[in-house]
């Protein structure tokens, strides 16, 4: 079954609306709806809250304020805890963000309660806010606590002096807006407690960390805590920590001894939903005239809070993508008084390559190289900064599949030279790499009796096709019928797992499902079977001397624990083509074709991989061209928080695109092979569609997203 093209288990639950995801679910009857008030300004402090006529209103159940919320536990926003840490609302009456939940209404109705949060009067005290990362660019500092262990500088060698000396060098900065992850589904919890216990229903990516957020932040022990997030519509990375939604939702549910419901409207995820920090990037490349690189540089400034330290990995491709014996990356934080940073899809490698790969894209420009030679005269042979090999990194492949699939030798070095009617017609490319991170994750495989399979962990499947694949890989690894197999996933109480994330999740419990089904077959065959091998009927066998069933363990360490981690660098590996049509009357940029093609081990199943992976370039295409959070400088808010005038690709946006995924098995990642697809797609597509933009119209935008506006300037006449 691994390999096979598997139609999704959860395809027609999901289609028919069978599924119901946490808003939806009724498990506990009638629940009482919550709606948040945001804070009407983004800086400064509540004077005064007055609820009275909120209270009074029809269907009101409870209003909740600053003042009259339970005790929870402090914010620690640096805390390494992560995911897992304190997430208390209505901390005070200080104003960080706009939008910030000043008070909880909970009705009997949704209209109800969002009618009454509308009666509740709030005077502000305000102060001035500081919005924008240009304007407070110099307040940068450097983030020094135990949980940016990947965003600590790094340094070989002299990068200032291989600029001075570099006969070839190149010092640009470009510039990245804030995104938001927006899933179609957002964040959602539905509460109840019975006794001393809080069940949620919500829309999660780690179902442990949420119990034991939810469990610190309201003091109570993590047995306590009873998490299910059965079907989840897409995460991005903003369903990874706790929300504020949930939170308040087991708080009202506490007071009220009775289900709440707590989901933010779409709008009000443009506010508690973390953005990707907007930043600032300084590439810098030093090159000998045939092409090496000498030096390499990415210094990154990004957007932060006080209250919450996040910073993205934005400067850690670096690392690792190209040789040169001078190098340097760093990363800074401005804290500005804006909704809290997370991670958005690729976090890191998605702005980080827009950048990084435009910069390469510019140098061979400069030095006369085709793009992909003066890659592949780059390519290091060990991780250059670790100092060990790689594995798995079939960049080379990458590039020559993918020059000779997408008609690369027809490209014109000439910017601007090809040109049909109104249209100037260029292509680009540029390289991907995400980092392959692993986790401690455990699963169980039970057969039973009657020959049915049962795979449990905690491992959340948030609509990517996890479900599909680990029944594929039980059925592999048992030799036994797909059909036989079914998966529970997602609730506390199952084998835990750090969940869906970072790419991590199907490596990580495929893994673990493998190893357990491992386990069986030694119980079943014992020593009679050759160790890794899968004797016919498993199946028959059970019925015949295990009649109760018989159930096995398997287990994955974290990477901190594996010692392939030291030993070898782990990385996906990419290269994106992208074809654009550039109109010299209007500046509009249309992509005509894109492919991808990329090294990511073994494909358990090339349907939901290739879903996984085309979704991933979309998103690229995205930061190219259409996706920036725009913040009004006066008041902090962002002024198109909502999905029709946040820009993002629709279907007339993308034309065919192919994604190819090499025949692969990373032998040093795992036992399995496997590495994740979930962001590798992002990775380098964006980059790829802008230098296609410059290879179309000879002009270089380096404040992204890549909007007419920036190119009508340097277009031809359009007469
Ligand atoms: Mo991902 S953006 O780390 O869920």
């Amino acid at each position: 079954m691994i390999g096979q093209a598997a139609n999704r288990v959860d395809g027609v639950r999901k289609v028919t609306g069978a599924a119901k995801y946490s808003y939806e679910r009724e498990d506990f009857g009638r629940a009482a709806i919550g709606f948040m008030l945001g804070a009407g300004i983004a800086k400064g402090r509540i004077a005064r809250i007055g609820t009275s006529a909120a209270e009074r209103a029809p269907g009101v159940l409870l209003v909740l304020t600053h003042r009259n919320v339970a005790r929870q536990a402090p914010r620690n926003g640096s805390s390494p805890e992560g995911f897992g840490r304190a997430w208390p609302v209505l901390e005070g009456e200080r104003i960080g963000f706009f939008g910030q939940p000043v008070a909880l209404v909970v009705a009997e109705t949704f209209e109800q309660a969002r009618s009454a949060a509308g009666l509740i009067e709030v005077s502000y005290v305000a102060e001035r806010g500081a919005f924008d990362l240009a304007s407070h660019a110099d307040r940068a500092y450097a983030p020094r606590t135990a949980n940016v262990g990947l965003a600590t500088d790094s340094r070989l060698g002299d990068l200032d002096r291989a600029m001075a000396e570099g006969p070839v060098t190149l010092d640009q900065s470009y510039t990245t807006p804030a995104h938001f992850a927006q899933p179609m589904e957002p964040q959602a919890c539905l509460a109840h407690w019975v006794g001393d216990d809080l069940h949620i229903r919500a829309s999660l990516q780690i179902i442990g960390a949420a119990r034991l957020a939810l469990a610190r932040t309201l003091l109570i022990a993590p047995e306590r805590v009873h998490v299910d997030a059965a079907f989840v519509g897409g995460g991005f990375g903003s369903k990874l920590r706790l929300h504020e939604e949930a939170v308040f939702a087991a708080l009202a549910a506490r007071e009220l001894r009775r289900p709440v419901k707590v989901a933010p409207t779409r709008r009000q995820v443009f506010a508690i939903g973390g953005r990707r920090p907007e930043t600032i990037q300084r590439v810098r490349l030093a090159a000998s005239r045939d092409g090496r690189l000498i030096g390499v540089g990415h210094d990154v400034n990004m957007q932060g809070t006080e209250r919450e330290l996040f910073v993205e990995q934005t400067a850690t491709i670096m690392r690792s993508l190209y040789a040169a014996p001078n190098r340097l990356t760093r990363h800074r934080v401005t804290n500005l008084d804006v909704g809290f940073g997370e991670a958005v899809r690729a976090p890191g490698e998605a702005p980080g390559l827009l950048a990084v790969e435009s910069a390469m894209d510019q140098l061979a420009h400069e030095l006369g190289l085709d793009p992909i030679e003066l890659r592949v005269r780059n390519e290091p042979e060990r991780d250059p900064e670790k100092d060990v090999p790689f594995n798995g990194r079939r960049m080379l492949e990458c590039y020559a599949e993918g020059a000779r699939r997408f008609g690369w030798s027809e490209r014109s070095a000439v910017p601007g030279s090809r040109r049909e009617d109104e249209h100037l017609i260029g292509i680009g490319m540029a390289a991907a790499i995400r980092m392959h991170f692993q986790g401690a994750t455990q699963a169980t495989v039970r057969v039973e009796g009657d020959g049915r399979v049962v795979v449990r962990s905690d491992m959340t499947d948030i609509g990517t096709g996890t479900s599909t694949i680990l029944g594929q890989v039980a059925a592999d690894a048992l030799g036994v019928p797909y059909e036989t197999v079914s998966v529970e996933l997602a609730r506390t109480g199952l084998p835990p797992s750090p969940g869906s994330g970072g790419s991590w999740g199907a490596a990580n419990s495929s893994n673990a499902v493998h190893r357990a089904c491992e386990a069986i077959k030694a119980q079943v065959f014992g020593a009679s079977r050759t160790p890794g091998s899968t004797p016919p009927g498993l199946a028959a066998e059970v019925a015949r001397r295990f009649p109760d069933g018989v159930e096995g363990a398997g287990s994955i360490v974290g990477m901190a624990d594996d010692p392939n981690y030291k030993s070898y660098s782990q990385h996906t590996y990419g290269a994106s083509f992208a074809e654009v049509a550039v109109s010299v009357v209007t500046g509009e940029v249309r992509l005509r074709r894109m492919l991808g093609v990329f090294a990511c081990g073994r494909i358990i199943n090339p349907k939901t991989a290739r879903s996984q992976v085309i979704g991933g370039m979309v998103w690229g295409v995205s930061t190219a061209l259409h996706e920036a959070a725009h913040v009004d400088p006066r008041h902090g808010h962002v002024v198109n928080g909502d999905l029709a005038e946040y820009v993002v690709p629709v279907h007339a946006d993308i034309p065919a695109i192919e994604a190819i995924l090499l025949d692969d098995f990373d032998d040093k990642a795992n036992p399995l092979g496997i590495k994740g697809v979930g962001e590798i797609g992002v990775c380098g597509t964006g980059a790829a569609v802008a230098n296609a933009v410059f290879n179309a119209t000879g002009v270089r935008v380096c404040d992204f997203p890549i909007t007419p506006d920036k190119l009508l300037g340097g277009l031809p006449d359009a007469t």
